[in-house]
């Protein structure tokens, strides 16, 4: 067993930097409008996001407007704007944050041997060279900067080595080692970062950051592999918003951080109740439902229908529900009614629907019960209550 107190002394902060105004927002369809971005920032920061990403200044002037106002409006957290390794960009991106209470630029350049031969086509001694001028270009408008270094998983490590420790010494303090095509496994990823900071000499001056896409569905188990391998920020988004199949779900993340806290010894500053509304505003914003089996926000998230998992829950929710709906902010479990119910808990829908029938009506009902869900996708309420009434009518006959 472990024992809270000694175990909460022990824990490390570790900052999260959400993405879903930037690369939420780049996925397919799901953009989002000046004021509706506004919206999910003040939710952001009421809810305790340490970095909002609120998009690439660069990219258009709605862009950057969002941005800029973002960037005033905000009180506590960092705000962020993306650039590329190209000088416009980043005087853009310092100008849209410069309002901001606390600002930040974020540049990035690829690393991968694919990427500097077929997209870049620049050799990895010019990408050095690029990577010490753009950081110090950034590094003179604001004193946070964070340098990225894409496709990081599919770059050999040597080469990496060097990247890393240019940007550090020309001014970045937030390092991030981006998954950008969600290609790693955990393992991989986990030494990436031991290794990374175990040979870059001037490693302790910066802060890792973990930035994972979930093409093989492992972002959020790479992320956390990532802070085991010592990075100490975690790039993610609402709902898991982004590029293909996504980035690492914010919710994910900070519900296994608070309720694995015996093997993952760390903290954020997230006010979880919070996370269904951000989940629910999102989905609204960008017209994406969230699936219904989505881990921690989806609507089934805290619904049982089968007989023996109602059975436990009625007796004790811990019997089949790691974590509370309340620490999530839904407001409670839901027990559905259909086939794969039993007669505990439809007594117990029963009672909540103000009946209080005799055994042998309670197993007439539940038998006729039964023969409606066989035959009905979803049973609801109402379908119960005409059923009991029906039943009690007979009785009276
Ligand atoms: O996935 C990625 O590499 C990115 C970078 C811009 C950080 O989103
Ligand atoms: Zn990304």
């Amino acid at each position: 067993m472990t024992n809270p107190t000694t175990d909460a002394a022990k824990k490390d902060r570790v900052i999260i930097f959400d993405t879903t105004l930037r690369d939420g927002e780049q996925c397919p369809g799901a953009s989002m409008t000046f004021e509706e971005k506004l919206e999910v920032a003040e939710l952001l920061d009421n809810m305790g996001v340490d970095v909002i990403e609120a998009g690439f200044p660069i990219a258009s002037v709605g862009d950057f407007e969002s941005v800029s106002e973002i960037a005033r409006r905000t009180k506590r957290a960092v705000v962020a704007g993306l650039a590329r390794a190209i000088a416009g960009d980043i005087d853009r991106a310092g100008e849209a944050v410069r309002h901001a209470q606390r600002g930040r630029i974020h540049t990035f350049v690829s690393t991968s041997p694919i990427h500097l031969a077929h997209q870049m086509r620049k050799s990895e001694e010019e990408v050095l060279e690029i990577i010490a001028a753009t950081v110090a270009r950034a590094r003179n408008l604001v004193e946070d900067v964070e340098w990225s270094a894409m496709d990081a998983t599919r770059t050999p490590i040597e080469y990496l080595c060097r990247c890393v420790e240019t940007a550090i010494k020309a001014g970045a303090s937030t390092i991030n080692l981006p998954d950008t095509v969600g290609y790693a496994t955990p393992d991989e990823y986990r030494n990436m970062f031991q290794t990374i900071r175990e040979r870059v000499p001037n490693a302790d001056k910066a802060i890792f950051s973990v930035h994972c896409h979930d093409d093989l569905g492992l972002a959020v188990a790479n992320s956390l592999a990532g802070v085991e391998g010592g990075a100490r920020q975690i790039e993610c988004t609402i709902n898991g918003l982004g590029e293909r199949a996504g980035n690492a779900a914010l919710e994910e993340i900070v519900m296994a951080i608070k309720t694995r806290g015996d093997v993952l010894p760390y903290e954020t500053g997230i006010e979880t109740t919070m996370l269904t509304r951000a989940s629910k505003l999102v989905s609204a914003v960008t017209s994406f439902p969230v699936q219904y089996n989505k881990a921690i926000v989806g609507r089934n998230a805290f619904a049982h229908e089968s007989g023996i998992h109602q059975d436990g829950m009625l007796k004790n929710a811990s019997t089949y529900e790691i974590m509370t709906p309340e620490s999530v902010g839904v407001t409670k479990t839901s027990l559905v009614m259909g086939k794969h119910s039993g007669r505990h808990a439809f007594r117990e829908k029963l009672k909540a629907l103000g009946y209080n029938l005799g055994e042998n009506a309670l197993e007439d009902a539940f038998r006729r019960f039964k023969d409606l869900a066989d035959r009905k996708k979803h049973v609801y309420d109402e379908d119960i209550e005409a059923l009991v009434d029906e039943e009690i009518l007979t009785a009276h006959d």
